[in-house]
């Protein structure tokens, strides 16, 4: 799950959606209540970080420390931090340096750095990066009170203990900078895949499901709150299970899919990460059978070729992919698709790019995050193969991945134009105050004149007249 300052390429995917990377969070309970201590936090890299940093606000806010969005004001800075590519850890340092200015007039702020970098550099962070006085890792941060005291007292402070348990079942999140219609509910942590490019399985450990009960309840509650969509997030949501030790009922992702669909048919519910994999016909049914599960399913491929697949480890071949996405349109003929796709990977030549770009073509995405092949320390590839393939020559691949792709985005929106979806407002359109924004079951992003009662919220029926590559635009009907 996708990552820049603030990150994606996409702006139609939230859950990679770089138009946030960096933001600012404060809560609306900044409004209501008093703080002593104020912490000011911007989270970089996927979508679970962002998750992560609604569950660090509710841990520091139980501490007695305040969100806030000026960072002039704050006690406590905390950057919560991407490793995925060296570009984004590049990103984060540059931010940090910003910070010095703050440091110089505040001598008593502390500085945190969270999440996947912390968890890679660990204590070389604070040798590489002096303005840091707190380290703490994605698994860690119920120690961050602890932490905090430490390094008031002037000590370094470092947490980076992975686990094999922390699901964070019990902390409610603060919902940071939240629309109050859509949210993110984290449904497992952890990563078991091995995918030899990858750093995850590195800095956020193993996969452990969290308690389908819990999840439940936050889903509940965000209903009870108003809210009208969730997106279930994990690396690998497929491989989610967790077996009720009452019971002893098994829960699969398919049957927490249908038990969150469940809770009320005004709550549409959307899900990433998938792997090709994992994702089982069990899944592709349940999601038919509701018309509340988005049709939307991110199917990572991250290459055509299935001698490149092998190398990176991902246990199938470009038939068996193209196989599930075949699966997947019988099964929901008008189920939205998307991809990550990495150009470059080493040893790859001309004829695996070409297989990239077919295995595009193929299957017709209708959204892609792409990006250049960035060498990972410790990863499986670090360690096994040379980062071989020279930067314009990933750069030239790139490009071509991204124009395949742009083509692809704008012949899945004219195939729209004619038809008539359901779309939930979230809010004015960011072009304009006198347009509505908001998505269909696909995900795409449906922009259309305001007219009549309507607000954020509501879910009204559109009539899609034209499109650009990223956007429908319609009427209401
Ligand atoms: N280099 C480039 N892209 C990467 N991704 C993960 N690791 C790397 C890397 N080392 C991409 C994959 C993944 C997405 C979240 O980021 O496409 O699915
Ligand atoms: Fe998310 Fe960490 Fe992976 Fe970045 S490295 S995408 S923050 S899990």
């Amino acid at each position: 799950m996708p990552y820049k300052l603030g990150t994606m390429l996409d702006i139609s995917n939230k859950v990679q959606d770089e138009s946030r990377q960096g933001e600012a969070y404060a809560p609306l309970t900044e409004q209501i209540r008093q703080f002593d201590k104020k912490f000011y936090i911007e989270s970089y890299g996927c979508q679970m970080n962002f998750s992560d940093s609604e569950i660090i606000a509710s841990i520091l806010e139980n501490q007695g420390f305040g969100a806030t969005r000026n960072m002039e004001e704050a006690d406590l800075i905390f950057l919560n931090t991407c490793s995925i590519r060296e570009k984004a850890e590049q990103t984060v340092r540059k931010r940090l340096s910003e910070f010095k200015h703050l440091k110089r007039s505040n001598p008593s702020l502390l500085i945190g750095m969270l999440g996947c970098m912390a968890e890679r550099l660990k204590t070389k962070l604070l040798e590489e990066e002096r303005l840091v006085d707190i380290v703490v890792g994605p698994d860690a941060y119920r120690s961050l009170p602890d932490l905090i005291g430490q390094a008031d007292e002037g000590q370094k402070a470092v947490n980076v203990l992975l686990s094999r348990e922390e699901t964070y079942a019990d902390i409610a999140p603060v919902r940071l900078n939240s629309n109050g219609i859509t949210a993110f509910v984290s449904i497992m942590r952890g990563c078991n895949n091995m995918c030899s490019f990858c750093v995850v399985p590195f800095t956020r450990g193993r996969e452990r499901s969290r308690d389908a009960f819990s999840i439940i309840a936050e889903c509940a509650d965000l209903v009870a709150n108003g809210y009208k969509e969730v997106t279930l997030l994990g690396q690998n949501v497929d491989s989610y299970y967790w077996r009720n030790p009452e019971t002893e009922e098994d829960v699969t992702f398919a049957r927490l899919l249908e038990m969150v669909a469940s809770i009320s048919p005004q709550l549409r519910v959307r899900f990433s990460t998938s792997h090709p994999k994992d994702i089982t016909d069990d899944v592709l049914h349940t999601m038919a059978a509701h018309e509340n599960i988005c049709r939307y399913i991110h199917l990572p491929v991250q290459s055509g070729s299935t001698r490149v697949l092998q190398l990176m480890n991902r246990t199938y071949t470009r038939e068996w992919y193209l196989a599930k996405v075949k699966r997947i349109r019988e099964i929901m003929p008008d189920c939205g698709i998307s991809s990550d796709i990495i150009a470059g990977f080493c040893t790859e030549t001309e004829d695996d790019h070409r297989d990239t770009l077919d295995v595009m073509e193929q299957s017709a995405y209708d959204f892609s995050y792409m990006f250049m092949y960035s060498e990972r320390p410790g990863t499986l590839a670090a360690k096994r193969y040379a980062d071989d393939i020279p930067a314009e020559i990933k750069k030239r691949r790139l490009e071509e991945i991204v124009s395949m792709q742009n083509r692809l985005s704008l012949e899945s929106n004219k195939k729209d134009i004619g038809i008539t979806c359901k779309v939930l407002i979230e809010g004015n359109s960011k072009k304009s105050a006198q347009h509505w924004m908001g998505r269909n079951s696909q995900n795409k992003v449906v922009v259309f004149p305001k007219e009549g009662d309507f607000k954020p919220g509501d879910y009204v029926l559109v009539k899609v007249n034209d499109c650009t590559q990223g956007t429908l635009l319609g009427t209401l009907i």
